[in-house]
């Protein structure tokens, strides 16, 4: 019979690994105002490029409850959180707080146990009634202008209470925790008045420090806003402006470098040249122009301009362009690379974007594609996370049956093939060898694989099962074999028993058994 064997077909599902790095961007609701190609909406967002979206920024109205900034933000926090239908591991987040937010609004929600209460209880309501999965707290920052004293310690408490709340009401409704994270200052001098920072990072799921405008136009002389590392032109306090300085510094104050995701930018920042000098530290007169479609000072989003220069600060491992009288530090992929390598080596959680709108988001400047910028973050901190499923398909293999040819030893002993029953018989299933015939102590079986060969003592002898031989009964006459004829069968093939001539020559009296025998070998 042909053999067939089936091998099984087997489904390998690799599971998709956790992402390894955070991506977190932040959504700025105000660019929906922009005029035409710099108007960008939450249609405008890829729910694939971020591991974390923030939707920059909610509000803290006088009875110190979290509300949106305006009437038309609850129809759009439906619709930033429905990106997650494109994405299921998407995680959202509401920012409250912000650059140009009334710090005073901080201050008066943090000053006391009911206050904060208030504010705790309606974020939690807000965020669940519009399917956010945290909280991002944007207090720019605890100690700077019109802050009371105790906000440092008041900002920890914020941190505390609301990550007890969040653990709690997460138990009650059996729904996962939500998140509490913070964006802070990478300033030496904002991050020793501000935070405890050790305690803060216990409460906190993550902390974005935004090492970003480090330099700006309030300087009178050219500087990149996010250097990596710092430049030999930064003396005195100067020398804490770079995010390699900041990173370190809140890793060292306590904070576990897992926590922490380095803030990039995804704008230049301008300077005008007063002079034909046009090095890191050149005079300048004041801010750049403005950015094509952004009024603050010094933005660009159309860096990406024909006959631009673009020069390497080595030192500062960051790029610079200069166009007739501008100076604009930015960051390109050679920079990004640098700065994800530095994320990767020094083993911090990730990156965060301000923001998604000065991306090139249409493609239509950079003619890079679209988001170039978070693209190639993407691409550098979120492994695939799609799961793959592979079909190995079942492969049918046919054995052609083969005939073997046996060569059956030559004995010493008398044997005699009475027949053999090549198909069938007792040795099928039984591996190689001589096996006792139950039914008759003269003859036995030698199984070939599988085939039967019935075999006889000679007469007289009879199948020792002990030495698998043929053996003397009793003490008797030997008969001697005169010739012997090696046979070869072949497995499809009856043999008939060879005819043996043997004379009778000597008579020798012999008890056991005799040397040799079918189990020679
Ligand atoms: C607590 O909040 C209320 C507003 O609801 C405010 O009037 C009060 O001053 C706050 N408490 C402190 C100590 O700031
Ligand atoms: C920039 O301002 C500092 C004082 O803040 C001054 O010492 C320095 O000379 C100025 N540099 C230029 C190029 O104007
Ligand atoms: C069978 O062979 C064994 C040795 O293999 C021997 O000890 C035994 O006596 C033999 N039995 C007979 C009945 O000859």
């Amino acid at each position: 019979t042909d053999q067939v064997c089936h091998f099984e077909g087997l489904c390998l599902i690799f599971s998709s690994l956790a992402s390894s790095f955070r991506l977190v961007c932040y959504y700025n609701s105000l660019a929906e105002n922009r005029e035409e190609d710099g108007k960008f909406t939450i249609s405008d967002v890829d729910p694939n490029q971020c591991t974390h979206l923030i939707y920059a920024f909610s509000d803290i109205n006088n009875a110190n409850k979290l509300v949106p900034s305006s009437a038309t933000d609850f129809q759009s926090y439906k619709s930033f959180n429905d990106l997650k239908t494109r994405n299921p591991l998407l995680k959202t987040l509401l920012a409250v707080g912000g650059l140009t937010f009334n710090t005073q609004k901080f201050s008066m929600m943090v000053s006391t146990q009911r206050n904060r209460t208030t504010f705790i209880q309606s974020v939690i309501t807000l965020l669940r009634n519009y399917g956010f999965d945290g909280l991002n707290l944007d207090w720019r920052y605890p100690r700077r202008a019109r802050s009371r004293p105790e906000d440092k310690q008041k900002f920890t408490l914020l941190c505390k209470e609301l990550k007890d709340a969040f653990v709690a009401e997460g138990t009650k409704t059996h729904r996962d925790r939500l998140m509490v994270t913070a964006s802070v200052s990478a300033e030496k001098a904002v991050i020793d008045a501000s935070y405890e920072v050790a305690q803060i990072a216990m409460h906190l799921d993550f902390i974005n420090v935004l090492t970003f405008d480090f330099h700006s136009s309030w300087e009178n002389v050219t500087g990149h806003h996010s250097p990596l590392h710092q430049g030999s032109k930064d003396k005195g306090d100067k020398i804490y402006s770079n995010t390699d300085y900041a990173m370190r510094y809140w890793r060292d104050q306590g904070a576990p470098t897992q926590k922490l995701n380095l803030g990039l930018a995804a704008y230049g920042r301008a300077f005008t040249l007063s002079s034909a000098s046009t090095d890191v530290g050149a005079p300048v007169s004041g801010p750049g122009e403005g950015g094509c479609y952004t009024d603050k000072d010094g933005f660009w989003t159309c860096l990406y301009l024909e006959g631009v220069i673009i020069q390497l600060i080595t030192e500062q491992i960051v790029p610079y362009a200069i166009t007739e009288n501008q100076w604009v530090g930015f960051d390109d992929k050679d920079s990004l690379d640098r700065k994800v390598s530095y994320i990767k080596t020094n083993n911090f959680g990730g990156a965060t974007v301000w923001s998604l709108d000065l991306d090139d988001f249409r493609g239509q400047f950079c003619k890079q594609g679209k988001n170039p910028f978070t693209a190639h973050l993407h691409t550098l901190l979120v492994p695939a996370t799609t799961p793959t499923t592979t079909m190995i398909t079942p492969t049918t293999t046919t054995i052609n049956p083969t005939t073997t040819t046996i060569t059956v030893p030559t004995s010493t002993t008398t044997i005699t093939t009475k027949h053999s029953t090549p198909t069938g018989g007792p040795c099928i299933g039984k591996s190689n060898g001589v096996y006792s015939n139950p039914s008759d102590s003269n003859s036995f079986y030698n199984c070939a694989n599988g085939v039967t060969y019935i075999q006889y003592c000679q007469a007289g002898l009879i199948f020792n099962k002990s030495c698998k031989c043929c053996d003397w009964l009793t003490a008797t006459t030997v008969t001697t074999l005169t010739t012997t004829t090696p046979t070869t069968m072949t497995a499809s093939t009856t043999t008939t028993p060879t005819t043996t001539s043997y004379t009778t020559t000597t008579t020798t009296i012999k008890a056991g058994t005799p040397a040799g025998g079918p189990c020679i070998g």
